[in-house]
């Protein structure tokens, strides 16, 4: 039986713009204060109305559903010139052949063994580090997951060349992903240096990823990681280039993003931060983590699931209706665009009370078999349920513990936690740490 829903409408829409201003001034906040005005909320992007769900059950059906809410709506437009109908951006009608396609290189198996290049990598940056160093935190984040994913679903060489390559690309592309959605369309036809900017980088982007696959080719082996499955099952080159960018997209900036909050938010909270710590020395005694670590990081685990909720990476994506739906009560047309924004139900108080609170302990099993079904979407449910769930929340759980263990990071002065405007990702728009080595770091990296 369908709960009477209640609908709702935001205040403060102007004629034209629509919601445009607080959505550019901080989106997340406003997406986050929706749920005060109903179940279901329409906003307006410019001249087009669209509905944000903000009761977990809700996003859970919509989610569970992708026959009737199939991808689509004003993100996926944009999404599919990047990527193509790959795995991410294709239909429904495509889509469970290519997760059946994909999946082999994301069983449990395969992430213990994506764990020891996590560690290789999380080990020599945390060495590469010396005391008093600033970095630019999520720049230096994004370097470690890039070459990660690099590493260990295309078996590449992660070459300094190669990886900032990618990083300018992303940026470019991730900046200001969201503000054709937000603003009238008839501005973006306008040849601005920003669009130029934007087709230069998506050029060099595939340029790069070109140059993987064709060295990957001239290789001539099996590796048995994502590429290979691409390239067993026959797919075009247009068709690998576009299901590597989504790899690379969905596995580097969401990794990194959830590690500059998580160092953020550890420096504000410092009874968790030294709770964290008496967690990693002892489990790791100056050693950078592996696999076989993480039974014993339950903490570092709830850290990471804690930043997750507070600071979600992908605060937004988009789904249509494909026939006219009733939800109790609220009725849409179809081809109605639906916006799902995981902080309208992770920062609504009537789900996670006093819900702005960074509690990791929110997450301990009991806490958690108590939480209403559909209340945790950062890696979204149902059929496109993020593909890289556990990697994400392995690879995090391991570099952050072996920072935590060897680095004590504190945020430089005139720090900007608004998130980048429009950005992909929720991204703050300028945190630098300064770096304090803990620990001598032992000479040789024992086996984990
Ligand atoms: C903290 C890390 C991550 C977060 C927060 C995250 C978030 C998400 C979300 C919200 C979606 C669903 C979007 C939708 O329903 O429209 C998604 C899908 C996806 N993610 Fe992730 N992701 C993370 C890590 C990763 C990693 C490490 C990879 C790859 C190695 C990855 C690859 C993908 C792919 C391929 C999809 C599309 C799945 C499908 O449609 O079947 N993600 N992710």
């Amino acid at each position: 039986m369908t709960p009477p829903f209640t609908g709702g409408r935001a205040p403060g829409a102007l004629p034209i713009a629509g919601h445009a201003l607080p959505l550019v001034r901080n989106a997340v906040e406003f997406l986050a204060s929706l749920s005060e005005y109903g179940d279901l909320v329409e906003v307006r992007l410019g001249p087009t109305r669209a509905h944000v769900p903000c009761h977990p059950e809700l996003v859970r059906r919509i989610l569970a559903d992708d026959r009737t809410f199939d991808k689509g709506g004003p993100f996926y437009k944009k999404a599919r010139e990047l990527f193509g109908d790959s795995i991410g951006t294709c239909p429904q009608s495509e889509h469970r052949a290519q997760r059946r396609m994909l999946q082999p290189a994301f069983h449990r198996g395969r992430i213990a063994q994506y764990a020891a290049v996590m560690q290789e990598e999380i080990e020599d940056l945390t060495r590469s580090w010396s005391g008093g160093q600033r970095i630019d935190c999520y720049a230096t984040m994004n370097r470690l997951t890039l070459r990660t994913i690099i590493r260990t679903q295309f078996s590449a060489h992660a070459d300094d060349e190669t990886v900032e390559a990618l990083r300018d690309a992303f940026e470019t592309l991730s900046a200001g992903f969201f503000q054709w959605m937000f603003f009238p369309e008839t501005l973006y036809r306008l040849p601005l240096p920003a669009h130029q900017r934007h087709r230069r980088a998506l050029a060099a982007l595939r340029g790069t990823v070109r140059r993987i696959v064709a060295d990957y080719r001239r290789d001539d082996e099996d590796h048995g990681d994502l590429l290979s499955l691409l390239i067993a099952a026959g797919l075009g080159d247009t068709q690998i280039e576009e299901q590597i960018m989504t790899m690379l997209a969905g596995g580097s900036e969401t990794v990194a993003t959830t590690l500059t909050w998580a160092l953020y938010l550890l420096d504000r909270h410092p009874e968790v931060a030294d709770a964290l710590r008496a967690e990693t020395d002892g489990a790791l005694n100056g050693r950078a983590a592996g696999w076989d670590d993480l039974p014993s990081l339950p903490l570092t685990e709830r850290v990471v699931r804690e930043t997750l909720r507070v600071q979600t990476p992908a605060w937004l994506f988009t789904r249509a209706t494909t026939v006219p739906v009733d939800f109790g009560g609220v009725g849409l047309p179809a081809g109605a665009p639906i916006l799902i924004s995981p902080p309208a139900i992770h920062l609504n108080p009537q789900i996670f009370p006093d819900p702005y609170r960074f509690d990791p302990d929110r997450w301990l099993p009991e806490a958690r078999a108590a939480m209403p079904r559909g209340a945790f979407q950062a890696f979204s449910s149902g059929a496109r349920k993020c593909i890289g769930d556990v990697y994400g929340l392995t690879e995090a759980i391991i570099a952050l513990a072996t920072i935590v263990t060897r680095w004590d990071t504190a945020p430089v002065a005139g720090a900007d936690l608004r998130p980048t405007p429009l950005m992909a990702l929720n991204v703050p728009r300028r945190l630098h740490f300064d770096l304090t080595p803990r620990v001598p770091l032992p000479t040789t990296q024992p086996a984990a």
